[in-house]
């Protein structure tokens, strides 16, 4: 068996089998497969797709490619993931807000994918906070104080660790079965026997249709329970951001706000609805309503920020930044968005032409109708808080804070949204880009 011929076969539409599919993995995981080969394969799949038995095959080489871990000491532990998604700060705020009611939270997140962001990269924002802790430290953590969020260890799904950088460098992200292994090798890996996925749809999310987000469900779902994980889906829009900021550093701040009761409506419906089945799969109560009324009871008496700060502090990071976000270090420019329209209707009064010298912006006034996620992701990528190559660092301080969203009025001078960079002509740029990305009618 060879590298070329099963990236032929899967190139020519064929089934790859089970030790084909092993083979890939097992030799990638050990580098004796090149990044360009495994571009080509994950190229070839991300076109010509697998088949449920593929899939299934594909997600259990990626867990076994490390450690399994075994939280079984600890009872019943409840995981959640997102498909992915802009200003998605969902597992900041949800999270702790579990942990405080008595579930223990042991979750392994990822960094930024493509134009989405990554919870790993926003809770490296966290001066101190460390992400990559040994595996006996991450059950300890558990055990001690029932909640821990950390990267992909070395040696959990380091399969899946490798494909998802790769993935994230040649566009080949928006792939069911790529997806649906790369989720679920690392829920599977990480140890937790209950699963709450948010699969998002919309234009931030890598499913665009509700009907795609559905078939990924259905597909991770069926590989949770096949791997003896309860498993359970939530599909959630993503049409527009989640919430109203998007970057690493902001994102926090939001989160913070969020676990102190300030927490925008969007952010707080999927919040919510995933805890609320989190809660029941741990046995907390079957009644999704009452569940979330405990949730909000939590954030009301600060019990969920008190959990928040209790994780940061065990895991390294500097509480005071939690407690004063104020601490944090801003972009050096943050630039107000004022929607206009460039006109050039004003004749010369000599020469009766239009001339450049003559060209107006005329202020909008309005109700904004699109503001479309993937667009505002891409925004955030160019000013530095994502990544275009594997290797490239995150700007934690960049990104977009929007004052106004899809349904909001404006009037004419209104500041829709602000930059914030650490380079004055990128952040220029993005004003002009953020103001074509709004549509108003
Ligand atoms: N999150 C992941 O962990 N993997 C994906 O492929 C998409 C979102």
């Amino acid at each position: 068996m060879n590298i070329q011929e099963i990236i032929a076969k899967k190139r020519d539409k064929q089934e790859l089998s089970k030790d084909e599919i092993n083979f890939f993995i097992t030799q990638y995981t050990n580098n004796n497969i090149a990044d360009y080969q495994a571009s080509a394969l994950i190229m070839a799949i991300y076109l010509n797709g697998m088949s449920k038995e593929e899939t299934v095959n594909l997600t259990t080489a990626m867990a076994n490619s490390g450690d399994i871990l075994d939280l079984s000491e600890i009872g019943p532990v409840v995981d959640k993931h997102s498909t992915g998604g802009v200003g998605d700060k969902v597992t900041l705020i949800l999270a702790p807000i579990i942990a405080s009611l008595g579930v223990p939270v042991a979750k392994m997140s990822g960094r930024g994918l493509g134009y989405t962001g990554g919870t790993i990269d926003k809770l490296e924002s966290i001066p101190g906070y460390k992400i990559n802790i040994s595996e006996e430290e991450f059950i300890q953590n558990v055990k001690k104080i029932g909640i821990s969020l950390i990267g992909q260890t070395k040696n959990l799904a380091p399969a899946d660790k490798k494909i998802y950088a790769l993935r994230d460098a040649t566009s080949t992200t928006e792939s069911i079965p790529l997806i649906a292994s790369s989720i679920m090798s690392k829920k599977i890996a990480a140890g937790a026997n209950k699963i709450v996925l948010d699969v998002t749809y919309g234009s931030g999310a890598f499913m665009k249709t509700k009907e795609k987000a559905k078939e990924l469900a259905d597909e991770m779902i069926e590989i949770g329970n096949l791997a003896g994980r309860e498993t359970v889906a939530v599909i959630t829009p993503m049409e527009e951001p989640l919430g109203r900021n998007v970057g690493n550093t902001l994102e926090v701040i939001e989160a913070v706000e969020a676990l102190k009761g300030n927490i925008a409506e969007d952010v707080k419906n999927v919040v919510l609805e995933l805890g609320s089945n989190m809660l029941k799969l741990a046995g907390k109560g079957d009644n999704l309503e009452e569940n979330k009324c405990k949730m909000m009871e939590n954030i009301a008496n600060g019990k969920a920020l008190e959990k928040f700060k209790e994780l940061v502090a065990n895991q390294g990071g500097d509480v005071s930044y939690i407690e004063n976000t104020n601490k944090f270090e801003r972009a050096k420019y943050i630039l107000p968005v004022i929607l206009s329209k460039v006109a050039n209707n004003v004749k010369n009064q000599e020469t009766g032409i239009k001339t450049n010298e003559n060209i107006t912006e005329d202020l909008i006034d309005g109700t904004v109708k699109e503001l479309k996620a993937e667009e505002v992701g891409k925004l955030s990528v160019f000013l530095g808080g994502g990544r275009i190559k594997k290797e490239d660092k995150i700007d934690s301080s960049v990104g977009i804070v929007l004052n106004k969203k899809i349904g909001d009025k404006i009037e004419k001078g209104d500041i829709v949204a602000y930059i914030h960079s650490n380079d004055e002509e990128k952040g220029k740029e993005a004003v002009q880009r953020l103001k074509e990305i709004y549509v108003i009618e």
